[in-house]
C-alpha cells in the first residue's frame, strides 16, 4: 500500500483532463494516477511531455470497470478523485446516445460505489479530507433567452441534449451519494472551453484547421448562437481551487463572461489566420463560412454566472478572449504533427457522418 499524496484523475489523457494533469504536475506535489479509456478521444501524446515522470501513472482502462477502480483506489490510497471521463461531444450523443448513458450515467455510478466503501474505510484524518470532484457542464440547465440572467447554482436543471441529459444524470448521483451517504463531493459546471489538445470535433478547432486548409466552413443554423468560451487553462485553476477550499456538497458554476455568437468566433479566427498565414490561393477565409442544417435541438445561449466561486472561493477567469485565441491558434499552428495523427482514420468517418449532405 501507498503512503505518497495522490489523486486518481479519470479521463486525463482528453482535452480538458491532459491539461489538468500536466499543470497539475507543474504546480502541485501530490503525485497523479491517470485512467482512461483512450477512447477517440483520449490520446496519449497529450501526455508525451510526463514520459519518466516518477509523479505520474498512467492507467488504460474503463470508469464502467468496478474491479479496475476498487484495485486502483486501494493499491494508491488517492486523497481525491477527479472525474473528467465522459463522451463530450453533443452532436455524437445525437447520433449515438447509447454510449454516453454507458459512460457518463454508469461510469458515474461506479465511480461513487467504489469511493463510498474506499472512504468509509479510511482513517479518520484521510476520511476528512478526500474529495470526490466531478466536472459537469453549464448544459445541464438547458437553453437561455438572449434576455435571460445566466445559469447560476439555483437554474432548475432542463438538459436538452442526449449528452446534456447524460451528464445532468451523473450530476443527480453525484448529489444523492453526498446526501444519502455523506460522501464529500464537489460538483463543477463549466461553459464552452477552447485551448490546447482540443479534439478537431469541436468547434474552434475544426474551424481552425479547416480554414487553415482553405475546407468549407460549417456553420450551424443561422450561427446566432451563443456560447461563454472559457479558456482551458483558467478551468484547471478553478478545478483546483474547488478541490483545494470548496465545500462539500456544494456545487460550483465555472465560467468566462465572455459570451459570443458562433459567427462571431469563427469570423475571429478566420481573421486572424490571414494575418498568421496568409494564403493567396484561399484569399479571405470569412468567405469560406458556410450555412448548413441546424443541429436538432440546438441549444440557443449558454452564460454563467460565476459569482458564488468569485464569491466563496476568489476565482475568476484571467485570459481575454482574444489572447486565449491567438494562444490556442499558434498551439495549433506548432502541433501540426499532433493535428495529422488525430484527423486520421475514426476522425474522417465521423465527418462523414455528421456533415455529408447536410
Ligand atoms: P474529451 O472528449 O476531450 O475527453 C474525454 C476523455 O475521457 C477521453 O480521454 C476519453 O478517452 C476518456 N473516456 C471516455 N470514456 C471513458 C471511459 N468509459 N472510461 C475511461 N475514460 C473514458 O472531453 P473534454 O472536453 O476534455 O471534457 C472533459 C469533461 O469536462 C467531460 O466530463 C465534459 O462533460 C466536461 N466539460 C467539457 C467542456 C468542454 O467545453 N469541452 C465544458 C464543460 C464540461
Ligand atoms: O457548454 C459546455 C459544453 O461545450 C461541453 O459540455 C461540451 O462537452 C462541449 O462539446 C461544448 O458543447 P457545444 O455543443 O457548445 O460545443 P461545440 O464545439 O460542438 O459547438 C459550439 C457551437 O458551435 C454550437 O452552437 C454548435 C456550433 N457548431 C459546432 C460545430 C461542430 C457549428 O456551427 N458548426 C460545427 O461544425
Amino acid at each position: 500500500m501507498e503512503s505518497t499524496d495522490t489523486i486518481l484523475v479519470t479521463g486525463g489523457a482528453g482535452f480538458i483532463g491532459s491539461n489538468f494533469v500536466l499543470e497539475w504536475l507543474r504546480t502541485q506535489s501530490a503525485k497523479v494516477i491517470t485512467l482512461d479509456k483512450l477512447t477517440y478521444a483520449g490520446n496519449l501524446r497529450n501526455l508525451a511531455s510526463l514520459a519518466g515522470d516518477p509523479q505520474h501513472e498512467f492507467v488504460q482502462g474503463d470508469i464502467c470497470d468496478q474491479q479496475l477502480i476498487a484495485t486502483l483506489l486501494k493499491t494508491h490510497r488517492p486523497r481525491a478523485l477527479v472525474h473528467f471521463a465522459a463522451e463530450s461531444h453533443v452532436d455524437r450523443s445525437i447520433k449515438n446516445p447509447g454510449e454516453f448513458i454507458r459512460t457518463n450515467v454508469q461510469g458515474t455510478l461506479n465511480l461513487l460505489q467504489c469511493s463510498h466503501p474506499y472512504w468509509l474505510e479510511l482513517g479518520a484524518e484521510q476520511r476528512a479530507a478526500f474529495r470526490f470532484l466531478h466536472v459537469s457542464t453549464d448544459e445541464v440547465y438547458g437553453s437561455l433567452k438572449l434576455d435571460e440572467p445566466a445559469f447560476t447554482e439555483l437554474t432548475p436543471y432542463a438538459p436538452n441534449s442526449p449528452y446534456a441529459a447524460s451528464k445532468a444524470g451523473s450530476d443527480h448521483l453525484v448529489r444523492a451519494w453526498h446526501h444519502t451517504y455523506g460522501l464529500p463531493t464537489l460538483t463543477t459546471n463549466c461553459s464552452n472551453n477552447y485551448g490546447p489538445f482540443q479534439f478537431p470535433e469541436k468547434l474552434i478547432p475544426l474551424v481552425l484547421l479547416n480554414a487553415l486548409e482553405g475546407k468549407p466552413l460549417p456553420i450551424y443554423g443561422d450561427g446566432l448562437n451563443v456560447r461563454d468560451w472559457l479558456y482551458v487553462g483558467d478551468h484547471c485553476e478553478g478545478i483546483r481551487t474547488v478541490l483545494a477550499s470548496g465545500r462539500p456538497g456544494q456545487t460550483y458554476n465555472i465560467g468566462g463572461n465572455n459570451e459570443h455568437t458562433n459567427l462571431d468566433v469563427v469570423t475571429r479566427i478566420c481573421d486572424a489566420l490571414d494575418e498568421l498565414r496568409p494564403d493567396a490561393k484561399i484569399g479571405l477565409r470569412r468567405n469560406l463560412m458556410t450555412y448548413v442544417k441546424d443541429r436538432p435541438g440546438h441549444d440557443r445561449r449558454y452564460a454563467i454566472d460565476a459569482g458564488k466561486i468569485k464569491a466563496e472561493l476568489g476565482w475568476s477567469p484571467c485570459t481575454g478572449f482574444e489572447q486565449g485565441l491567438r494562444q490556442t491558434i499558434a498551439w495549433y499552428l506548432g502541433n501540426m504533427t499532433w493535428v495529422d495523427e488525430v484527423r486520421s482514420g475514426a476522425y474522417q468517418e465521423w465527418l462523414q457522418l455528421n456533415y455529408r449532405g447536410r
